[in-house]
């Protein structure tokens, strides 16, 4: 076989259909954020970042910068081993008790990310629970869908955030079974919330464990930053909450929360938790410091969702369309995958404005888009900047407001 050949004709392919993925090489800038150095042929520029998931600008605290310093002071670099060989550093211990309580759970275990997190738990529980029969939301993150087919157990796809549709396929299996319904709080590209207490209705009558992904919600949402979840009051009627450090806490890794059991269980049997190194120390460390910092101060989330709500007004008032929500997550749809490449070059080009298009297959082919993420600490001006350099482009390529309807 031609191996080389093979490679070509596959990402030819990806560049005829406008989707072929070029990465913008960024040099983040302490204490400047959401302005960072972008590095191309053409030289080093300065741009304002506006898609990043760094959601609340977590990633340049004092308190989480400081307690990464201090850790590698302390402990150094890297972890030296996996969890059970000479890997577990005190500062995971800490973290993990950290995320226990964030959520009111009896446990907490973290993973080399939320995408592991949810590929080895939901693997582990699909795999080993005998007879398991997974219910996943149509909407959900390749992480859990990888998870799922990895396990090997029976999956059925709800309609996506429909108790009803949930309900009419968990009645078609026989009450016996082991069943789970796994699902996400904010989803990501869309920014919808799930009805998180009519699922928990559902898989309750029918005695399914529930699998909830908080992780474009914690951090954000409840008194304390324990997500959609904590903000419903709902946190105990599920049985695993799965998050990431890499969002909101701005750090690095993944983790769930449940029962000490649930926990033990996962963490006993789950190749993607027990064949890996642990997270280096000073990671841990920052990221227990952000969410330290996160669950006693409601600063950040206040101004965050201020800023989101300002943005929202200015793109309507523009008329840019953009898919209404009641998350921070502020889509603007184009609907065709070389519009939205080349509006998000002239963004970066002409405006030195930062957002990545979204492309099949994050999202489905013709909802492609821009997805916008408000920050804390963006300001009015570069607010204004955004909106300005968006409805240039708009009238320029002509695009009518009916294009998200
Ligand atoms: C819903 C959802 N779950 C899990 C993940 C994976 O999290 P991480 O980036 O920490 O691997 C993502 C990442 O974007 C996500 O959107």
């Amino acid at each position: 076989m031609d191996y080389e050949a093979f490679f070509d004709s596959e990402i030819a392919g990806l560049h005829r259909e406008g989707r072929y993925r070029v990465f913008t090489d960024l040099e983040r800038q302490a204490g400047r954020y959401p302005y960072a150095t972008h590095h191309s042929p053409a030289g080093e520029r300065e741009v304002t970042v506006w898609c990043s998931n760094d959601y609340l600008g977590m990633g340049q605290h004092p308190a989480v910068v400081g307690a990464m310093h201090e850790a590698i002071e302390r402990c150094g670099a890297g972890a030296g081993g996996t969890r059970n060989i000479s890997g577990t550093n005190h500062y995971h211990v800490l973290l993990e008790q950290e995320l226990a309580d964030l959520h009111g759970k009896e446990a907490a275990l973290i993973f080399s990310s939320g995408y592991v997190s949810n590929w080895a738990a939901l693997g582990t529980l699909g795999s080993k629970l005998p007879g398991c029969v997974i219910f996943s939301d149509e909407g959900n993150h390749a992480s859990m869908i990888e998870g799922i087919r990895s396990s090997r157990a029976e999956r059925q796809i709800f309609r996506h955030n429909d108790p009803e549709d949930l309900n009419r396929k968990l009645s078609l299996i026989e009450p016996g079974r082991a069943k789970l319904v796994a699902f996400e709080s904010v989803y990501s590209m869309d920014g919808d919330i799930a009805p998180i207490d009519e699922i928990c209705d559902v898989a309750e009558a029918h005695g399914a464990l529930t699998y909830l992904d908080e992780v474009h919600a914690v951090g954000l949402y409840g008194a304390r930053g324990g997500g959609i979840s904590e903000r419903m009051g709902l946190a105990h009627r599920l049985d695993v909450i799965e998050g990431t450090l890499g969002k909101a806490f701005a750090v690095h890794g993944g983790y769930i929360t449940g029962s000490n059991r649930l926990c033990d269980f996962v963490r006993s049997f789950a190749s993607g938790f027990i064949f890996t190194t642990s997270l280096p120390p000073a990671v841990a460390a920052g990221a227990a410091a952000s969410i330290r910092h996160l669950k006693g101060s409601g600063v950040e989330r206040a101004r965050h969702q201020e800023r989101v709500a300002k943005v929202r007004q200015a793109l309507d008032a523009a008329g840019i369309p953009v898919l209404a929500n009641r998350s921070h997550i502020v889509p603007v749809m184009v609907g065709d995958p070389v519009l939205c490449k080349a509006i998000s070059d002239s963004l970066l080009d002409e405006f030195g404005i930062y957002v990545q298009p979204i492309n099949y297959p994050t999202v489905p082919r013709g909802t492609e888009r821009l997805r916008i993420t408000p920050s804390p600490l963006h300001s009015n001006a570069d607010i204004d900047h955004l909106v300005d350099a968006l409805s240039t482009i708009w009238s320029r390529i002509g695009l009518s407001r009916q294009a998200a309807e």
